[in-house]
């Protein structure tokens, strides 16, 4: 395992391959996961084409899970759960886990401006009761559009709100900086997932208010300086 390497299980998606985009242009090795090696392997080449010096692989979801020690979760919500009970063995101790996933009302059919109640709290608390002994688990990226992540010339004007125990999380807040225009914002414990994957759905409500296909994002105001994340 490549200790600055990053998987994104799910990266064949327009999240994930947002992320995959981002991170590869930073420098940082990437590996996309899917349920298929052909599609990852796809992805990868996509990623490439764009960032022709970019380290990238296709794997496995499996397979990705195990050669990074930061492990992004870029599938729909609904999805979630099985994912991770296929990918579970693969994890070992000292590993993250990154829950990007909204309880989008889509799962059982009806609209994305909604959410549905989650028993743990969150989509990220669900993740954290799943994941082995050691492994840890940290809420970021909800809020982030993928259009935008995507159009690597321009920067991706939003805040990203990362919760979950204090050392991983802020090993997640670093990764923020690696994308111009996030910034990462210290959200505390992981159950203010609770409130940050619900913020997702107004967005949604709110990009078709305001008739913005590329996606809005978010700003906290008034942060100290230089006490604005990693
Ligand atoms: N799109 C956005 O702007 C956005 C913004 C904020 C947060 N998010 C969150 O980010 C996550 C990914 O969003 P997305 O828009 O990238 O989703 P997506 O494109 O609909 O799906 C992502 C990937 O999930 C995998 N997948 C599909 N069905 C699956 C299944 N039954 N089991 C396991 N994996 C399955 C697919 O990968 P393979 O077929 O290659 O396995 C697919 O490429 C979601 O939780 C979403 O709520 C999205």
């Amino acid at each position: 395992m490549r200790q600055d390497a990053i998987a994104i299980l799910g990266g064949t998606g327009d999240q994930g391959l947002g992320l995959a985009l981002r991170f590869a242009k930073a420098g940082r090795p990437v590996v996309i996961g899917s349920r298929k090696l052909e599609r990852a392997e796809e992805a990868a080449a996509k990623v490439r084409q764009e960032v022709p010096d970019g380290d990238v692989e296709g794997r496995t979801n499996e397979d990705a899970a195990a050669r990074a020690p930061i492990v992004i979760l870029s599938i729909p919500f609904e999805h979630f759960a099985s994912t991770v009970k296929r990918i579970r063995d693969k994890l070992a101790e000292g590993q993250i886990v990154v829950s990007m996933g909204v309880p989008l009302a889509t799962a059982i059919g009806d609209g994305a401006v909604r959410t549905v109640g989650i028993w743990q709290g969150s989509c990220a608390e669900l993740v954290k009761t799943l994941v082995p002994d050691g492994v840890q688990v940290v809420s970021a990226f909800q809020n982030v559009s993928a259009h935008r992540l995507q159009h690597l010339a321009e920067e991706v004007e939003c805040d990203v709100l990362v919760s979950g125990a204090r050392a991983p999380r802020e090993r997640v807040m670093a990764l923020c900086a690696l994308v111009p225009g996030l910034r990462a914002v210290d959200a505390g414990p992981l159950a203010n997932a609770r409130i940050v994957e619900q913020i997702t759905a107004l967005l949604i409500g709110l990009n078709v208010r305001y008739e913005v296909p590329e996606g809005l994002g978010i700003r906290i105001a008034g942060l100290p300086a230089g006490n604005s994340g990693a």
